[in-house]
């Protein structure tokens, strides 16, 4: 089979991705974003980004038919994120890609999300010819909007979700954490930054979900609810006490706390499932101290660590269209065109 080109959109949080691949070689990858928009609230406002995504659909499709100097009566076939997430957001993008495939008599693929994450893997950042995903993998995909936890032995047929988050999200965590110390929204990178000159070891935060207990049924799961309030009550009982918040070092054993139960049990399932292979993917994987930890493990254990560009991590629609790509080698039919947008859809 040749190589099929296709364009991606994705729309699931906050970034217009429109990206262009031929195979597993990428062509474009372009971004717009509502981060701006929603820092005045500290987070991810949906019905902000769902208006934002309307706004930047057309300009970002143009641009990235541009500049992978492609026309759209050359794609083979356009690609969507179906879900999971924001509904309004999501459903922006599924109607404009059902548009488009339509007024080009293109067929259309709906991907999951979190599966494109994975499909990240197969691309090169500087679009060189690229690679299929080494398989069996365990992915680990921490961002703003999700943490989950996959077993992967086929990326078009076979993807088991072994665990997830129970509450917030682990970047989610990051922002809110920011918030509580003062420092502005996106979190991830200030509390990166703060870290950095403080002492992991100087307070010691609760690890979620990792009792004996609470590992018999939530061996997998992550939560980071009760780590943000432990920092919000440490913040608030020094604050009272009338003495100084020594945010380095709070930001140092916050993010040791995050890192420490990402890659624990990220491990875990590696070990567990005798796959000895780790891919890293969402926007907290920008966090220093999680590469490090996660290369320090895994060499210890063995374990061949994968992390995509950054670019590729983060949301874009580049992943979405390598998926595509992946799906329609593999023989998978196109989608029919009543599917609609699913804020849970499973992987
Ligand atoms: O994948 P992504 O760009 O999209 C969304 O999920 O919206 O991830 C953004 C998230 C934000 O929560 C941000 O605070 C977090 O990733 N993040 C980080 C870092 N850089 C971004 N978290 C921890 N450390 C970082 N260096
Ligand atoms: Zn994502």
């Amino acid at each position: 089979r040749t190589e099929p080109l296709v364009l991606g959109i994705e729309t699931s949080c906050d970034e217009t991705g429109i990206g262009i691949v031929r195979g597993t070689r990428l062509l474009s990858n372009t971004i717009a974003s509502s981060m701006e928009e929603h820092a005045r609230y500290g987070g991810v406002v949906p019905e902000v980004a769902a208006r934002a995504h309307l706004e930047a659909m057309t300009p970002a499709i143009e641009a990235a038919l541009a500049e992978a100097s492609v026309r759209p009566d050359d794609l083979d076939a356009i690609a969507v994120t179906s879900g999971p997430g924001l509904a309004g957001a999501l459903m922006v993008g599924v109607g404009a890609a059902k548009a488009f495939a339509v007024a080009a008599g293109k067929p259309l693929y709906a991907v999951n999300h979190l599966v494109g994450h994975v499909g990240a893997d197969v691309l090169d950042a500087a679009g060189g010819p690229g690679h299929p995903v080494e398989v069996p993998t365990i992915a680990l995909l921490v961002s703003g909007g999700h943490t989950s936890l996959l077993h992967v032995r086929d990326l078009v047929s076979d993807v088991e979700l072994l665990g997830e988050t129970i509450d917030d999200a682990a970047g989610e965590a990051f922002d809110k954490v920011a918030r509580i110390l003062g420092l502005p929204y996106p979190g991830g990178p200030q509390i990166d930054r703060a870290a950095a000159g403080g002492d992991p070891n100087a307070i010691r935060f609760p690890r979620g979900l990792s009792l004996p207990k609470d590992l018999v049924k939530h061996r997998y799961d992550f939560s980071f609810s009760g780590l943000k309030t432990a920092v919000a009550r440490w913040v608030e009982q020094r604050t009272d006490a009338g003495e100084p918040v020594p945010t380095s070092d709070v930001a140092a054993g916050f993010r040791e706390a995050v890192v420490d139960v990402l890659v624990t049990k990220a491990i875990a399932a590696c070990r567990d499932r005798d796959v000895p292979r780790l891919l890293l993917g969402g926007g907290v994987v920008a966090n220093a101290r999680l590469r490090d930890v996660a290369a320090e493990r895994c060499a210890a254990a063995g374990i061949e660590l994968r992390i995509p560009a950054l670019s590729l991590c983060t949301d874009n629609g580049a992943m979405i269209a390598a998926l595509a790509a992946q799906l329609i080698m593999a023989g998978h039919e196109p989608s029919t065109l009543d599917f609609g947008a699913d804020s849970t859809l499973p992987v």
